[in-house]
């Protein structure tokens, strides 16, 4: 299906109405396809029967499974079991379900916290097994890594049709603001709003700020993953990344700029960097997809700010 017109089809978004779940749906949307968003409320997919009433509901020709418990560093390491169940189970039930309703393609989103900890830099797809995942995001990480390979042997024992697109962090507006969830970005926002209006000249960051990332903004990741619904065929997982490999105490230098915060960073060594450094290799993408980002760190983090700042009272209530 090179290049499906997607356009009348029913898509069913697990984890639709998440950060980048949300922006997956206006993409499709925009194609014409009619996006059936599941919600945790209505269907929790940890529960086999409640994966197969949501399939038998929607009526899809396609699903995206972009539903996870997902969280920084330091959700991943108070919660490791939680992120391993429920990551493992939704993903094992939703494929082994879709390929039973006769789903006709399963986009499958992954995650960089899958690579092994001293993967070469940047990742390229083939690394994927070349070692163990760095510690504090290892049971979310390889749980989703397990989809892969359930994805690869449904493939080669029934056929069934699925691809997993590997995004790496993301950011964006409509992110986690969530001291208790948040990844680096929401939280180095937040921090760094609340000390300048607070008259505070010192943030406390986790880390050495040493640590490098890689960021994608969020509308380009969901732009990705419906071309890989479209385009992508095979057992090879696809990278999805930006090309810019940061260093957190430069992110956090733009942020400061971009916030307005005035004051300086002081850095806690005794809390973990979590993987040493993360930038993956786009070329599959861009060859296979024709895809490439468009929002760059710095116009991205002021459309995060600004969205921050917009909706902060609705995030709080
Ligand atoms: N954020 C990143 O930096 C990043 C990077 C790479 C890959 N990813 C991947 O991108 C996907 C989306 O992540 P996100 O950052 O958008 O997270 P998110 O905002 O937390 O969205 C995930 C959604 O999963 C749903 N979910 C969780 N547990 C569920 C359950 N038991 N049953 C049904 N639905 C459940 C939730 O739905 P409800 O809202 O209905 O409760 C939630 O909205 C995930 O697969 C994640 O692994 C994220």
């Amino acid at each position: 299906m090179k290049g499906a017109d997607l356009a009348g089809s029913r898509i069913m978004v697990t984890g639709g109405g998440g950060f980048l779940g949300r922006r997956i749906v206006d993409r499709l949307e925009e194609r014409g396809a009619n996006a059936i968003v599941v919600r945790s409320a209505d269907y929790d997919l940890t529960e086999p029967e409640r994966v197969r009433a949501a399939l038998q509901d929607a009526q899809a020709d396609y699903v995206i499974h972009a539903a996870a418990v997902v969280g920084g560093i330091g959700a991943n390491r108070e919660h490791p079991g939680s992120f391993f169940y429920a990551n493992a189970v939704m993903g094992v039930h939703l494929i082994h379900e879709a390929w039973r309703a006769g789903i006709r393609k399963l986009l499958i989103v992954g995650t960089v916290c899958s690579y092994p900890k001293y993967a070469e830099v940047p990742f390229r797809e083939d690394d994927l097994w070349s070692g163990y995942p760095e510690e504090t995001n290892a049971p979310y990480g390889l749980a989703k890594k397990m989809l892969l390979v359930q994805a690869q042997a449904y493939r080669d024992e029934y056929g069934f049709e699925s691809v997993v697109v590997i995004p790496t962090n993301l950011f964006g507006p409509g992110d986690n603001f969530d001291y208790d969830t948040s990844h680096v970005i929401p939280a180095i926002i937040r921090k760094c709003v609340e000390a300048r209006e607070a008259g505070n000249d010192e943030v406390v960051l986790w880390g050495t700020g040493k640590a490098t990332r890689e960021f994608l903004y969020v509308d380009d990741a969901a732009e990705g993953l419906v071309l890989g619904l479209q385009k992508l065929e095979g057992r090879d997982p696809v990278n999805l990344g930006s090309a810019t490999e940061i260093a957190i105490a430069d992110l956090a230098e733009l942020i400061a700029r971009t916030t307005g915060f005035r004051g300086r960073f002081a850095w806690d060594a005794s809390k973990p960097d979590g993987q040493p450094r993360r930038a993956v290799d786009g070329s599959r993408a861009r060859d296979l997809l024709g895809w490439s980002p468009r929002v760059g760190i710095e116009d991205g983090l002021r459309r995060t700010v600004d969205w921050y700042l917009e909706n902060r009272a609705e995030i709080r209530s």
